[in-house]
């Protein structure tokens, strides 16, 4: 198919080469051109606009950092909306507001287009291990159409409901997601405090049924020199997937404590000058509140 992919930061480039390796045509834009160099020498073609990027796409696919991003690829001057064709889709995999996602799915809806909401649960590791999973929202026989894209993109794709409730599907998910590698640092760093080796603790804590992917592929990078230098999620990323968790709460009155417990962890993370790091890093500000030496 020809698919065009709009956004080529962490996870649009990720998507691009599974979409490549698997005999896509592929053509991209990003607002930062020097970031498309090494996927237009993987093969992947380059359009001037989003306009023009869908008007050459059957399928349309955007992942970019937040809703107002996704309004000004999706809905600004030479916008997918202004190029996309009758009959062809587009699919943002952001992780926005589900009303936001909706207020997009209804524009394009005003103008005799579909735009599902497709979220990925995964990493960038998941991602180029074929497993992430897309959840989609909106409707049910664009799904069916797209289906076999998605499945290029990740081991599974699945139909949650009306538009936007693929979106929610995911804010619930990395709610899960965000508490669950928040309490590994906390747990680890009460393992250390009473003794356990760092390594030794990691290690316990992967061979334990209290393991989940996401720990598998990130707890490690808590051990010493083991940070990326490029996160998968920095703190400023996930956040921004804890304020809207929070919101939602807020919003359906559906008591979120863990995940508010979670938030307050990445903001002494960002006090402490650590937002640009995975946020599994999370685990150094409940040592310096235990009072280790850094
Ligand atoms: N990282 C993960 O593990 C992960 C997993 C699942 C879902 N997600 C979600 O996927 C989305 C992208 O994440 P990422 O990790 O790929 O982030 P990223 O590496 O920071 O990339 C962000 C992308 O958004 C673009 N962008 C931001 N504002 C824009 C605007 N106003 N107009 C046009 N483009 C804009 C950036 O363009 P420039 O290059 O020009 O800055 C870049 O292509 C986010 O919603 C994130 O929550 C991330």
């Amino acid at each position: 198919m020809n698919v065009g992919m709009v956004g080529l930061g962490t996870m649009g480039a990720g998507i691009v080469k599974r979409l490549l390796a698997a005999g896509h045509e592929v053509t991209g834009w990003n607002r930062t051109k020097a970031k498309a160099s090494e996927l237009i020498r993987a093969g992947m073609g380059w359009a001037d606009s989003p306009a023009e990027l869908a008007g050459a796409s059957e399928v349309v696919l955007s992942i970019v950092t937040d809703a107002a991003a996704v309004r000004d690829v999706a809905l600004g001057p030479e916008g997918i909306v202004s190029g996309l064709r009758s009959g062809c889709h587009y699919l943002d995999m952001s992780t926005i507001d589900p009303d936001e996602s909706r207020a997009v799915a209804a524009a394009f809806k005003r103008a005799g287009l579909t735009m599902l909401d497709a979220p990925l649960s995964g990493s960038p590791v998941t991602l180029e291990q074929g497993k992430a999973s897309i959840m989609v929202g909106g409707d049910l026989g664009a799904f069916e159409r797209v289906e076999p894209v998605l499945l290029d993109i990740g081991a599974k794709a699945s139909y949650i409901g009306a538009s936007g409730m693929a979106a929610h599907m995911k804010l619930a998910i990395n709610l899960v997601l965000m508490v669950e590698v928040i309490a590994f640092g906390e747990g680890i760093a009460l393992a250390e405090k009473g003794g356990v080796d760092r390594e030794v603790a990691v290690e316990a804590m992967l061979n334990s049924v209290a393991a989940a992917p996401v720990l598998g592929y990130r707890g490690p990078f808590i051990l010493e020199g083991r940070m990326p230098e490029h996160a998968l999620a920095d703190v400023n990323l996930q956040q921004k997937d804890m304020m809207l968790v929070l919101e939602q709460g807020r919003k359906l009155g559906s008591p979120v404590p863990l995940a508010a417990a979670a938030n307050e962890m990445m903001n002494a993370c960002r006090g402490l000058g650590l937002d640009r790091r995975d946020f599994v890093t999370a685990h150094e500000v409940y040592r310096r509140l235990g009072g280790f030496e850094r």
